[in-house]
């Protein structure tokens, strides 16, 4: 490699001193970008490939390249490649070490390319890469819930609404829920893949190339739906890193809902399920602790979701067409993104199957809370009252059982009578939970029938 100390080697030709050393550090991404070195090679070799075909390279000027482009990734892989801040990025790095590899003509790999669109491309592969691993870790998560949901279909639970018993419910259709919001996220995630496919390569560093490019091949070597319509557009905007982290945000709102749900049901005051030991951790003051730290760390984890997300969004507000230095920052907030949905869906997909339900204690909680009030009001309505009046006739009915300290289903007919006379002994057939959740048998109810049901029709579509 031939280099000029006074100048950098990249851009020599027109500066009369060398970068600053704090510059450089400054403007550096390489210590952060170097992890998207396999997209940036598939990149160049498609590129170099697609150069052949038009006759803008040698087929064997494309051979020396792609040979010295996998010496170059087995180099990387084994930890022997020498990452140099000098060099700025990923992209000048690889190139300059396939240049003191194959000579010369790894200088020509460059022709009718520029950074811009290499790196808008290697963004783009790198994120399909990952996106493809979260599918596949939440469709893991996912099957472990319909699983659980299906062994926990009989199971009763009070249902809560602002945190209140409400009515009973069972555990698998609450499990069912939890279900169906990470079945939207997946479908926004897929949805995100669909727009990011488009290959940005051609779109040089603004304005296309005058050489006489094959955008459409380059695309299809890989693995894109097609190349991206406007060049300026191609080189800018990053609003799939955008979408990408709406996705997650949404994501980890759900998972920490679920996590706030976990954290509560293992506390000794609802005492709903058992965590295994191996997802908790202990107090080094307090030998009686067991603390949920995983569901704790994972709502915890959405703060920083969230932040990624609004950085995105305000590093792309207001920037001029077409590429702007800014643009480098979306890639340590992406990364960390990737990650941190990827450990979360990992520790949630690992959980959700090793949790054990406390059923005597829910089923407990769901009678202590007069959950099957809102049946004894159906009740009297079915015998003719008018809903306004059986409302009144049950609170009435739950004060005094308050009084007594005992459950609905717990007063004899002569005390429920006290306070209507059509109530007859067919009432306790609603008043017991397993008779409440039962009769809630319709499509999205929370009857065992249709959770199992639910349950068919999920593992359908998954599949
Ligand atoms: N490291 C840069 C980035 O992450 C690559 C593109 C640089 N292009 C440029 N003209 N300076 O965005």
């Amino acid at each position: 490699m031939s280099s000029d100390s006074s100048t950098n080697q990249q851009w020599g030709g027109r500066f009369a001193e060398p970068t600053d050393a704090f510059v450089q550090r400054f403007t550096a991404s390489v210590d952060f970008d170097q992890r998207m070195f396999r997209q940036d090679i598939a990149g160049s070799k498609a590129h170099a490939k697609m150069l052949a075909k038009v006759g803008v390279l040698t087929e064997e000027e494309c051979d020396q390249i792609h040979q010295g482009l996998t010496q170059i990734e087995g180099e990387i892989e084994r930890g022997e490649f020498a990452w140099s801040v000098e060099l700025e990025d990923v992209h000048m790095n690889i190139e300059a070490r396939l240049t003191q590899l194959i000579g010369i003509t790894g200088k020509k790999l460059h022709t009718g390319r520029s950074r811009n669109d290499q790196v808008a491309t290697d963004i783009r592969l790198y994120l399909r890469d990952e996106i493809d691993n979260i599918e596949q870790e939440l469709q893991r998560l996912q099957t472990g819930l319909l699983d659980l949901a299906e062994r926990e279909a009989e199971t009763i639970m009070p249902g809560f609404t602002h945190l209140q018993t409400a009515q009973p419910v069972t555990f698998g259709h609450h499990l069912l829920a939890w279900f169906e919001m990470l079945t939207r996220d997946a479908d926004r995630l897929r949805d995100c893949r669909k727009r990011l496919n488009q290959s940005p390569l051609g779109a040089a560093a603004l304005a296309g190339t005058s050489y006489p490019i094959d955008r459409a091949y380059s695309a299809e070597l890989l693995g894109f739906s097609k190349p991206t319509e406007n060049s300026l557009d191609s080189v800018s905007d990053r609003d799939f890193a955008i979408e990408f982290c709406a996705f997650s945000s949404l994501l980890l709102t759900h998972l920490s809902r679920a996590s706030e749900e976990l954290v509560l049901w293992t506390s000794a005051q609802f005492d709903f399920i058992e965590l295994p030991d191996r997802f908790c951790t202990g107090s080094s003051i307090m030998p009686q602790k067991k603390n949920p730290d995983v569901p704790e760390l994972v709502r915890g984890k959405t703060g920083r979701i969230n932040g990624h997300l609004i950085a995105l969004l305000t590093l792309m507000k207001s920037q001029p067409l077409a590429y702007n230095k800014d643009n480098q920052e979306d890639k340590e907030p992406l990364f960390d993104a990737i990650d941190t949905v990827k450990d979360c869906l990992r520790a949630f997909a690992d959980m959700i199957p090793a949790i054990r339900s406390k059923k005597d204690s829910m089923y407990e909680a769901a009678k202590r809370g007069y959950a099957t009030a809102t049946d004894l009001a159906d009740y009297l309505v079915c015998k003719g009252l008018p809903f306004r009046d059986a409302h009144e006739v049950v609170g009435r009915s739950v004060a005094f059982a308050l009084e007594k300290n005992v459950d609905l289903s717990e007063l004899t007919l002569e005390q429920l009578q006290q306070f209507s006379d059509i109530i007859s002994e067919d009432v306790f057939d609603v008043l017991t939970l397993e008779g409440s959740v039962a009769a809630r048998n319709h499509f999205g109810g929370t009857a065992p029938e249709q959770v199992k049901l639910a349950v068919k029709r999920a593992r359908e579509a998954l599949a």
